[in-house]
């Protein structure tokens, strides 16, 4: 019977280390979450929601930037300009300031990204009103991609200057 009841309490005391190492960790967690906001490398870099992982999107498929093209009128252009700041900012240049993976997830969870994401927060002090969420498919979100990549390049060849970001950095 003394032997049970040192067997309870050697099995309550691993239980209880158990405990606290488990403790131990997430309060490193916490201590990681004051400065990247809880987010992980990838997601402090890519964003938050549908893709989290990187994509090798290869080269700029004409076929869809046509498509992409036509979404961006319908969708996108109520408040953005390729090159004029309007109810969000000038897109031309976006895929030289953000990843590719950033601007997918930017396009398939803008409320997510707004509410969790400090960069896409900080933008969003800057042009108060948030994006809209579009409903749009993973494929439409490439295509759109692929016309953002095609425009920088095309603003690269005719050297049309960059809006900036924010209005303090404008000159
Ligand atoms: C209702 C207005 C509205 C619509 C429609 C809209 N956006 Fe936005 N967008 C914004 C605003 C405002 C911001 C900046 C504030 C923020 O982050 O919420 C933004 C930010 C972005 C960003 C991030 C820019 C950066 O440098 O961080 C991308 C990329 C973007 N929009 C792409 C699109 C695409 C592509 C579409 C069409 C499918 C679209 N938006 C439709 C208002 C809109």
């Amino acid at each position: 019977m003394k032997y049970l009841l040192y067997i309870l309490i050697a099995s309550a005391l691993v239980l209880l280390s158990a405990c606290s190492s488990s403790d131990e960790s997430s309060q490193a967690k916490q201590e990681k979450a004051g400065e990247g906001g809880g987010l992980t490398a990838f997601q402090l870099e890519n964003g938050i929601g549908p893709i989290t992982e990187k994509l090798n999107v290869g080269e700029i498929d004409p076929a869809k930037v046509k498509k992409g093209e036509a979404t961006f009128v319908a969708k996108c252009a109520p408040c953005h300009k390729l090159d004029k700041r309007l109810v969000g900012p000038a897109l031309r240049y976006v895929t030289k300031r953000r990843s590719h993976e950033y601007i997918l997830n930017m396009i398939l969870n803008p409320t997510g990204m707004v509410k969790e994401h400090p960069e896409a927060k900080k933008v969003l002090a800057e042009y108060l009103s948030p994006m809209t969420d579009m409903n749009l498919t993973k494929e439409q979100a490439l295509e759109l991609l692929d016309y953002l990549r095609s425009v920088r390049k095309e603003g690269e060849e005719k050297k049309i200057p960059e809006v900036p970001l924010f209005r303090s950095a404008q000159p």
